[in-house]
Formats: C-alpha cells, structure tokens, sequence
C-alpha cells in the first residue's frame, strides 16, 4: 500500500511530532511503500527567514534519517525539490471551491491567533491535496489537526475524477486513536505555537526542566491518585508496554506516589530513549555533503513516480497539447 506523510522543518521537535508521526513513518517503511518528505513549501507560510528555512530543511532531514528513516526501504525527499507538485497544486485549485478552504479550521485557528491571513496560508491545503494525490497516495498517517486537510484532498480528487476518469487514488486519513493528541505540558494539544513542548532532541538540562514543569492536581503524596486525570501519566504510557503502563497505573491508584519521582523516571526514559538516535543526528549534521546526496536521491526518486502522474493530468486537462 501507498503510504504518504510530509512534516514542516519548522522549529524543534517534539513527543506530539514523533508519536503523532514520525514513528508510524518509519514502522511503516518495513511493510508498505512508504512516502516520506520535509513540506518546505509548507514552512513558508509562517518562515520568511531564507537561512533558518534552509538549515531547518537540512535538520528536520537529519533529524528523520537519525529516529530510523531508511531511504533504501522508503522514498525520502524534500518538497522543493520536486517542484512539479506546484503545477499540480495550479491545475487542483481550479477544481477547489472556495467555500472548501474557507472551512478549514488550521487556516481560521491560525488567522485567529494572529498570523497574517496571506494567500498561502489560505491556498495550503491545494498544496497538500498535490502532494498527496502526486503520488497517489492510499494512506495518509497525520495528527487529528491534519486529518480535514486529507479530507479536502479527498474532495478535491473526486470532483477532479468526476470530471476526468480516475486520474487519482483517494487517499483516507490514518489516524492511531492511543496517540491521536499528545498533551503538552499544561494538557492542552503538545504544539510549537502553544510553548507547552518536550523536545526530546533538547540537550539534557532543558529536556529536564521541559519535564518538571508538566502541570499536575495539587494532591498530597499519600492520596490515591487517578492516572488518566494526569499529565505526567499520559505523556509516559507513550512509551510503555501494556505490563508497565498496568504496574504504573497501579502505583497511582495505590497511593504514595509523589509527581516529582514519576516526572524524574519520565524524564530519564525520554532521554535514554533517544540518546542513540540523537548521536546519529549529530554524525549526519556534521558532513552535510552526504546528506544532500542522500536527498538528491530521493528526490530522482520522487520525480519519476510524480512524472507518470503529472502527464496523464496534462494530457487530461489539456495542458499537453
Ligand atoms: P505543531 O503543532 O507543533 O506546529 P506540526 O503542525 O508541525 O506541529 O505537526 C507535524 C506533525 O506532527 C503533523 O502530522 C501533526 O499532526 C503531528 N502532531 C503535532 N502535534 C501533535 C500532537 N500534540 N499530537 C499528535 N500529533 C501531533
Ligand atoms: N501540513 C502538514 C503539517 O503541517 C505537513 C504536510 C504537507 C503533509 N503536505 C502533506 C502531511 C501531505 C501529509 C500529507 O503537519
């Protein structure tokens, strides 16, 4: 099955990005034919910084190869350099109601907290609609924010087949219900706009501090406690089996647990947990070299499966002529 995926190289990273997304990518290239790609264009709607945009693009690359991207088993390229998916988005916008667009919640919640209501921030979805029927994508694994955008792409690939046969594949949302929406510190979603992250590649001191600041009930230490009325437990049963998640959730119940130990053992299991991820991180950002060779290939790659798709449109819509 064709599975697609793309994340801003915007910002830091943290536990709502990688279990929201990333660790489903990269447990999905072991059996499905897995697309995978940093959304450049994407980060343009809230970065103008030309140099922070570029090592932003290289990190996140870093960053997905080191949690266990393999570009031999998965296609793993950089939005911008496959920038036949603009000319999708062109010929998709024309088969886009606006009433579509003005219905997405990411584009009003955005507006709403203040970023300038631009075109690309309103045109966004088109582009993802291009990038996900570019490759006619079956599946798409995206955090419940994302989920109205595949809807849309899906409305739009409809309205396009009814016109032209069925140039694409409709995609369906994928959506893993344990880990729909990771808390932040404070409970609400876990998102860069919000500050309530952890950024479990932050170096030790932060990464502690991120964690000893999660917002728990004022309850004394031999109250019994209820786990999933707390923060601290939601954010750590990520990480558990089914046997340590029941041995923690009994430990709450039981009272006699106090939060400053639990937020100490989370703390010491996020770190340990990525420490190897975050030293091959650090090899791949010392020879940048390799590493756009590794996003050369994976661009040729993407180019040649987004070219069959591009000319049946073309010929469709006339643009071949
Ligand atoms: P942010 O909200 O911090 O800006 P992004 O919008 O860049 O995060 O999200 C990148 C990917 O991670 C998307 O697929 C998104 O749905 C997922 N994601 C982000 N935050 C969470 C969260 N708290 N829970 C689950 N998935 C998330
Ligand atoms: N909009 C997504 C996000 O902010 C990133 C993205 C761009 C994407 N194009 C995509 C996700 C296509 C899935 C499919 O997280």
């Amino acid at each position: 099955m064709r599975v697609l995926s793309g994340i801003q190289p915007s910002g830091s990273l943290h536990l709502g990005n990688y279990f929201g997304m990333m660790k489903k990518m990269i447990e999905y290239q072991e059996h499905e034919d897995l697309f995978c790609f940093i959304a450049n264009y994407h980060a343009q709607t809230s970065l103008s910084d030309g140099k922070a945009l570029a090592s932003g693009t290289l990190e996140a690359a870093a960053n997905f190869l080191a949690l266990g991207m393999d570009p031999a088993k998965s296609t793993f390229w950089v939005q911008s350099d496959v920038p036949e998916v603009q000319e999708l988005a062109w010929v998709l916008s024309n088969f886009t109601p606006m009433g579509l667009l003005e219905r997405c919640h990411s584009y009003k919640d955005k507006v709403v907290r203040g970023i300038a209501a631009n075109h690309g921030l309103f045109a966004y979805p088109v582009l993802m609609t291009a990038d996900i029927l570019m490759f006619q994508s079956e599946k798409v694994p995206v955090g419940k924010d994302q989920k109205q955008h595949v809807e849309v792409a899906r409305d739009i690939a409809i309205k396009f087949n009814n016109q032209y046969g069925d140039i694409f594949t409709l995609p369906e949302p994928e959506i893993d219900d344990d880990v729909a929406t990771v808390p932040g510190l404070d409970g609400q979603k876990m998102s860069k706009s919000y500050g309530n992250t952890i950024d479990f590649f932050a170096d030790e001191k932060t990464l502690r501090k991120q964690i000893m600041r999660i917002v728990t009930a004022p309850i004394d230490v031999e109250e019994p406690k209820d786990p999933d009325a707390c923060n601290v437990y939601k954010i750590f049963r990520l990480f558990m089996t089914k046997v340590e998640d029941e041995a923690l959730r009994q430990r709450y119940q039981a009272g006699g647990l106090a939060f400053g130990h639990v937020k100490q053992e989370l703390f010491e299991t996020v770190r340990d947990h990525f420490a190897p991820h975050n030293e091959k991180r650090h090899e791949l950002l010392a020879d940048p070299d390799a590493l756009k060779k590794i996003l050369a290939l994976g661009a040729d790659k993407a180019r040649h499966a987004a070219a069959t798709t591009l000319c049946k449109v073309r010929q469709k819509t006339g643009l071949a002529y």
